[in-house]
């Protein structure tokens, strides 16, 4: 059961980090120049639009695996190391920044992709571009605390 729990958990954890990656370093620059624009947020609304379901389901998969490994095999949080400590502060700005994106600027992107006024998309744009790097930077560090974490000098 652990081992399912932590392979949800890890798999949850790279199938989000990795998807920000591609979108924000390779996806990004690759499509800049593609004229004419509006085609542009045409592209990105099709890619989110299948990219924030899976990311909806990690927000879910990481804390709940998350809590039930600290409470099924470290006997509670009490028995956990700083890495864990650490791991769920900066999951929880994870996840309240998803949260925001999806529920204020994804929401708004698509109202102006739906209406046409694609020239108003920039905007829009720029609120996703914004979480999405911040999300993708805490995301790298807490992968590599959960990764190192057990190491670290006591
Ligand atoms: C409420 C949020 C979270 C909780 C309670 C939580 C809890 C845990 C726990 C208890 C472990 C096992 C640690 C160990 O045994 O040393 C773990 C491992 C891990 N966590 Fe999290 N976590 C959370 C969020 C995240 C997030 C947001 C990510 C990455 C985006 C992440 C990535 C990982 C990875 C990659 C491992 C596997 C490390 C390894 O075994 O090498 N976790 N987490």
């Amino acid at each position: 059961m652990i081992m399912i729990l932590l392979a949800l958990h890890a798999l949850s954890a790279v199938v989000w980090v990795g998807g920000m990656f591609f979108a924000y370093v390779v996806l990004r620059p690759s499509i800049a120049g593609i004229e004419p624009a509006p085609e542009r947020a045409r592209l990105w609304s099709r890619v989110f639009a299948r990219f924030f379901p899976w990311v909806w389901v990690a927000v879910f998969t990481l804390p709940t695996t998350g809590y039930a490994l600290i409470f099924g095999l470290h006997g509670g949080m009490a028995g956990v190391g700083p890495h864990v400590h650490l791991m769920q502060g900066l999951g929880w700005a994870m996840f309240l920044l998803f949260g925001h994106l999806y529920f204020a600027s994804w929401r708004r992107f698509r109202a102006v992709v739906d209406t046409g006024d694609l020239q108003a998309a920039g905007p829009a744009l720029a609120g996703i571009r914004r979480i999405v790097a911040i999300n993708l930077i805490l995301g790298l560090i807490v992968v590599t605390i959960a990764a190192t974490g057990r190491y670290w000098p006591q």
